[in-house]
């Protein structure tokens, strides 16, 4: 069985019990991520690294499964290097979603982040997660190799320049690269930055967009990204010193492949012909969608009740599902 919310719930409650005394700490993890000053650098202290594992590690764990989920069953890696993957959400994602993994390495610079990672995922009922090695290494260092190389909330933690190095490196170093930034104006232009240097290397895209080509939402003030919902726990709440039991975490990401680099004119394993990039809007009798399509543009579709099985599968799609949904 994949791990999931639960088991990594468990395993933080586990290594920070109910966290009461962490509220500070995330108060200032938050002001620090809303003035701009990179969290990094916030992340390099054992209290800051254990808020920052209470209140955003569910939520970049969520984000990534759901960019892993989107690249589909084609994706089948063996092992996989986190880079900047501080306390180990992405790897947690990827033991969430890829059954082929068998190994997981986790480097970041922060080494109270590693430290607390390692505890946590010690924790897990998964044996890639609780024998992953972490290594302290601050970029710009030599990366291993891996099958798969995730970058979670970190390209943007770097100065553009750097986050194109870093790119390129792990396109060199593995097969398929995700990369998943902040569902904001600015994540997303780190984000489009990144999708940019792996077209550029070669790579071909898988999730979300239907295409290598330039990306519509590359001019203007609209910006590409993506909800995932998770519960919070009482930890989660009470450390944010929230109400709700849920959150939306707002996402951008791309997962690109070299496989089929070779051959431009299919599309790699995966890759949908379309992709629903807003909330579908239910009207009588029909449902307007925003969809990403292949040709390149974003398209308003309108699926009336008379499409028939095409109708009921978009009254039950979301924003982030492939369109349509039979390619
Ligand atoms: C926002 S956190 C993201 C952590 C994790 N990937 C996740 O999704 O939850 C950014 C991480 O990047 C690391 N970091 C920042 N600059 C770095 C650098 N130059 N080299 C290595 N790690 C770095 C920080 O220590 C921190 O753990």
């Amino acid at each position: 069985m994949a791990v999931g919310e639960r088991d990594l719930d468990a395993a933080l409650d586990a290594v920070l019990g109910s966290g009461s005394e962490l509220a500070p700490a995330a108060a200032a993890l938050s002001a620090a991520y809303r003035s701009g000053r990179r969290p990094g650098e916030v992340l390099d202290d054992p209290t800051a690294a254990r808020a920052y594992a209470a209140v955003r590690m569910p939520a970049t764990f969520a984000a990534v499964r759901a960019a892993l989920r989107a690249a589909g069953p084609g994706l089948r890696p063996a092992t996989v290097l986190d880079i900047g993957g501080g306390t180990g959400a992405a790897v947690w994602a990827a033991a969430a979603t890829l059954p082929s993994l068998r190994s997981a390495h986790v480097l970041d610079g922060s080494a109270p982040a590693l430290a607390l990672g390692r505890r946590i995922a010690a924790g897990a009922p998964d044996p890639v997660l609780a024998g992953a090695t972490w290594t302290r290494a601050r970029w710009p260092v030599d990366l291993p190799g891996a099958d798969l190389a995730t970058l979670a909330y970190f390209a943007g933690e770097l100065p553009p320049e750097q986050q194109v190095a870093v790119v390129v490196a792990a396109a060199e170093r593995a097969g398929a690269v995700a990369v998943v930034e902040p569902g904001t104006p600015a994540g997303f232009a780190d984000l489009l930055r990144a999708r940019d240097t792996l077209v550029g290397t070669g790579f071909r895209i898988v999730a979300p967009c239907p295409h290598d080509l330039d990306c519509p939402w590359a001019t203007g003030s609209d910006w590409c990204h993506f909800p995932v919902r998770l519960p919070r726990s009482a930890r989660h709440r009470q450390v944010k010193g929230a109400r709700l039991g849920w959150e939306d975490e707002k996402f951008s990401y791309v997962v690109a492949v070299r496989d089929g680099a070779d051959r431009p004119e299919g599309r790699p394993e995966g890759r949908p012909e379309g992709r629903i990039v807003r909330h579908p809007v239910q009207r009588k009798g029909m449902v307007e969608l925003t969809v990403c399509a292949a040709r390149p543009g974003i398209e308003r579709v309108i699926v009336s009740k008379r499409s028939g099985a095409d109708y009921r599968a978009a009254r039950d799609a979301g924003w982030g599902d492939a369109w349509p949904p039979h390619p």
